[in-house]
């Protein structure tokens, strides 16, 4: 297939996430180096809070970076900006006051990064947003601790400049904006509760195919609906392949027969990809196959989210669970690194 201007938009975007995960590493790193050096316990508290948040959003941005499905490397300048910025972090030329500073403007970094691939995504395409949802998250805990930040940047200031303590009413009102945010927060996704189990995983991907799907069959325009097709095609194969080699092995014990009727119908919708991969996307019959994929799959889904994710629940404990979820990802993101050979 021939890449279209959108794919190379996903591309862009793609490098955004890519970029996320890295200064993402880096906070984390200024994160620890920091904590140390501090011997406020009420900043020292603040700041340890915010380290348990990024270690937590980093997992949740190479979640969001696999279910994205298009691989692209961080941005250069990032790696550079990244390479001076913990060489500061680390050196000794900088007061406590000017290292928070640094940390304060990667923090901005982050959350415009992330609000940005956001809007972006919008524009690009409803299975990105999909895609993307539980960065919505991160985003927000990122603006939270600007805030954070901003009212430890007073206390440190003022005792920098003069000495003494600042007025009184710093801390409420970072609270205040803490708590305005905090409620966005708590509805924006249900992931908070930081690791998720399989089918949490599952049903993401399976929505993402879903809308995949009706933006193929809403489209007049062969382009983009070439460019949904290549996502479409990168994803079923990736998620298909994942599920069979880590999910189904697990469930067939306590899932029996059903199983193999599972595998089966997934070489049959693969057979269908490939298929399609050589239809002319413009076509009337190239619409007409995509609906029977769209109903096979639809049938498919509708069978893993109700009996198998019941047996699932049944036989498997919150750990196996979640460990599912790390096996299937670990495989879906191999899986994805092979195709972009
Ligand atoms: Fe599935
Ligand atoms: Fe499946």
């Amino acid at each position: 297939m021939v890449s279209t201007l959108d794919d190379t938009k996903r591309m862009a975007i793609g490098a955004k996430l890519a970029d996320m995960v890295a200064v993402q590493e880096l906070l984390i790193n200024a994160d620890q180096k920091l904590l140390p050096a501090i011997d406020d316990p009420e900043i020292r508290d603040r700041f340890q809070h915010i380290l348990d948040d990024d270690q937590k959003n980093l997992k949740v941005l190479n979640d969001v970076l696999v279910n994205y499905g298009v691989r692209s490397e961080a941005n250069e300048t990032t790696q550079k900006m990244i390479d001076e910025a913990r060489k500061l972090m680390e050196g000794q030329e900088l007061s406590l006051f000017e290292k928070v500073t640094q940390f304060e403007l990667l923090k901005h970094k982050q959350a415009m990064t992330g609000i940005l691939i956001h809007k972006a995504a919008q524009v690009v395409g409803a299975d990105i947003e999909a895609a993307i949802l539980p960065l919505n998250t991160v985003n927000f805990e990122n603006r939270a601790h600007q805030e954070q930040l901003k009212g430890v940047l007073e206390v440190l200031g003022v005792r920098q400049l003069t000495g003494q303590e600042a007025k009184q009413g710093i801390w409420s009102r970072v609270q205040d904006a803490m708590a305005a945010l905090t409620g966005v927060v708590g509805s924006a996704s249900g992931m908070n509760e930081g690791e998720m189990t399989i089918q949490n995983v599952l049903r993401m991907d399976h929505q993402k195919v879903n809308v995949l799907f009706m933006e193929i069959l809403q489209s007049d325009d062969p382009n983009k609906i070439q460019e949904y097709f290549g996502q479409l095609y990168k994803d079923l194969f990736a998620h298909s392949k994942a599920e069979e080699e880590t999910v189904y092995p697990t469930v067939q014990p306590f899932y029996g027969d059903d199983t193999q009727e599972l595998y089966d119908e997934q070489a049959e919708a693969r057979q269908l990809l490939d298929k399609l991969k050589s239809m002319n996307p413009g076509s009337a019959e190239f619409k007409d196959e995509v609906k029977k994929l769209q109903a096979a799959i639809m049938d498919h889904v509708r069978q893993e989210e109700s009996t198998m994710f019941a047996a699932i629940r049944n036989n498997c404990s919150d750990d196996q669970q979640k460990q599912m979820a790390t096996e299937f990802k670990a495989a879906k993101e191999k899986l994805q690194h092979e195709m972009a050979k």
